[in-house]
């Protein structure tokens, strides 16, 4: 999808908003010229500049009044801050995506409605791997956003990704699965570097293995499209040595573990989504 002409704001010029960038350009969604970014910090400002000739002001308002979509990509603690600079240049033309995690489109919707009119809006979940263009997001659509609205942020958010849609009641479970994932996988990674350095191999022979070897079987579940479960099935053997693992993670009951640190870290983020804990986030 190119559609070079449409102006983009993105009000927070830090991890996230480079990432998105970076993507959006490599995908030619938008040229250098088509983006603004609006960050207090000269240092975010110039960095982001350089790198990418894209504009650079420290005026969210200005920012976001040439702007045809408004990203919203400043940390939780400060949205409100965000919202009431951008409000006012906020009108039914724009579409508003946010980043933000554990901020809900209520309050966003709340805080840009101009006289009765909602402000189309969408919700994002992305994660840390989309910092190399590897992320998983996933997309809620707000009160009035059109099937469009949720067409370009699909898009804005496939530069940088896979994308699913989800109702917003389900981005709590977006948090304790994808949003926490990659610290649980770098924990994986981690526990079978040490197995193998356990049983004799080099650290750094162990990581390469490791590494490809979760690599590679998460992209045969990708390509095949085939049952995870059917994948396991083709290079078990009976009595071989796969299976004699198998039976030993079942016997740590790692499965019963990553379901309850997924439920868990679900059930966190909607605590910290509830208005008296907002400021833990
Ligand atoms: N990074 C991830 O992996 C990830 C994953 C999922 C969701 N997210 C969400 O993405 C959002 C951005 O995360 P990030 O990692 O990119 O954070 P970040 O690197 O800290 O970037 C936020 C930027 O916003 C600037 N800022 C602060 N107040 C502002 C204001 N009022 N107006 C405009 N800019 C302002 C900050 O400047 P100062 O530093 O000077 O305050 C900083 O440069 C967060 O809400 C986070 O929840 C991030």
């Amino acid at each position: 999808m190119s559609s070079p002409q449409r102006q983009i704001a993105f009000i927070g010029a830090g991890n996230m908003a480079a990432a998105l960038i970076r993507g959006l350009l490599r995908a030619r969604f938008a040229r250098p010229e088509d983006i603004t970014v609006s960050d207090p910090s000269a240092a975010r400002r110039e960095l982001l500049a350089h790198e990418f000739g894209v504009r650079a002001t420290n005026d969210n308002l200005e920012a976001t009044r040439g702007a045809d979509i408004v990203v919203l990509a400043v940390k939780p603690q400060v949205m409100d801050q965000a919202l009431n600079s951008v409000a006012p240049a906020v009108s039914g033309q724009k579409l508003v995506l946010s980043i933000a995690a554990g901020v809900p489109l209520a309050r966003i919707e709340r805080a840009l409605t101009h006289e009765g009119v909602w402000p189309r809006v969408v919700r994002a979940m992305p994660n840390s791997p989309a910092l190399i263009g590897e992320g998983a997001t996933a997309i809620a659509a707000g009160k009035v956003a059109t099937t469009d609205d949720m067409d370009l942020a699909q898009a804005i958010f496939a530069s940088v990704g896979v994308v699913v849609r989800v109702n917003e009641s389900l981005l709590d479970a977006v948090t304790g699965l994808s949003g926490s994932g990659p610290a649980y996988a770098f924990l994986i990674i981690e526990a079978l570097c040490d197995a193998g350095v356990k049983m004799g191999l080099p650290r750094q022979s162990a990581l390469e293995l490791t590494v490809q070897t979760l690599l590679g079987s998460a992209r045969m579940v990708q390509e095949t499209h085939l049952h995870p479960a059917a994948l396991k099935d083709q290079v078990t053997s009976p009595g071989g040595t796969t299976i004699a693992g198998l039976h030993a993670l079942e016997a740590g009951r790692l499965r019963a573990t990553l379901i309850d640190a997924v439920e868990r870290a679900t059930e966190r983020s909607r605590e910290l989504g509830r208005p008296q804990s907002r400021d833990e986030d």
